[in-house]
């Protein structure tokens, strides 16, 4: 059996020899091929770095040893209407006020509402199923220990002014856009 191995081995020499030949200039063509593309982006990423720096330094507004006025703090959204997700897996933001609700050991105000038996009373939207499962995916009877703590994924909002652009596109418009170009 062994033996049989080792000769077709043998056999296989000449070709393995082609092969490692091509690999051997295939990497070579990769290796250019990198190279030219550092040194094309390089100057350009360095470019890129230094006016993100600008900016931030513009988002300070002053030199790095004075003091700032601290800005306004901005208002909580407070519309009630529940925002648009940007991908199905985000945990949708807060659009209602959340200040002073606490959530503690004993406590939790967000489950006074959003528990499976508050809805009725609150017609908050009840927190998913996702919510009930163990890391194992197992639903439990009541709210697993990883959810909660709802802070730690929900957010209320600001109507503050973003400080930096944001060019994020929905997946939905990114479709539209392929499907525009026929592909
Ligand atoms: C007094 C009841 C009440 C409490 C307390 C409460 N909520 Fe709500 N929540 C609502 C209602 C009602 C809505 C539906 C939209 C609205 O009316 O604001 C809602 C909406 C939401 C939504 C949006 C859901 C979606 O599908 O878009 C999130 C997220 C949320 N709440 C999280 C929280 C968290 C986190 C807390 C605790 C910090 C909390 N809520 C405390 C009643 C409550
Ligand atoms: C580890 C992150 C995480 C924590 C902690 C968490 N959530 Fe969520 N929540 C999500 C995600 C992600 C979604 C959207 C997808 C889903 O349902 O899993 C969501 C969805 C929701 C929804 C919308 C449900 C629906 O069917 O539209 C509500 C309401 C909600 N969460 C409330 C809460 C409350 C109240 C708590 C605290 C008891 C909480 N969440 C804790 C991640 C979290």
């Amino acid at each position: 059996m062994r033996h049989q191995n080792s000769s077709r081995l043998e056999r296989a020499r000449p070709a393995m020899r082609g092969l490692a030949a091509f690999t051997g200039i295939l990497a070579l063509v990769v290796v250019a091929v990198t190279v030219s593309a550092v040194s094309i982006a390089g100057p350009r990423s360095g470019t890129v770095e230094t006016t993100e720096a600008d900016a931030l330094a513009t988002l300070r507004g002053s030199a790095i040893n004075m003091e700032q006025t601290s800005p306004r703090m901005g208002k909580e959204v407070n519309t009630d209407l529940r925002p648009v997700r940007n991908y199905p897996e985000q945990p949708p933001t807060i659009p209602h006020k959340t200040r002073g609700y606490k959530i503690n050991l004993k406590v939790n105000k967000c489950l006074s509402c959003h528990s499976r038996r508050a809805v009725e009373q609150s017609q908050a939207p009840m927190v998913s199923v996702t919510h009930f499962m163990d890391r194992d995916g197992q639903v439990l009877a009541s709210v697993t220990p990883r959810r909660y703590f709802c802070s730690q994924c929900h957010v209320p909002q600001l109507d503050a002014k973003p400080l930096v652009a944001n060019d994020f596109v929905d997946a939905d418009t990114v479709i539209q856009v392929i499907r525009a170009k026929g592909n």
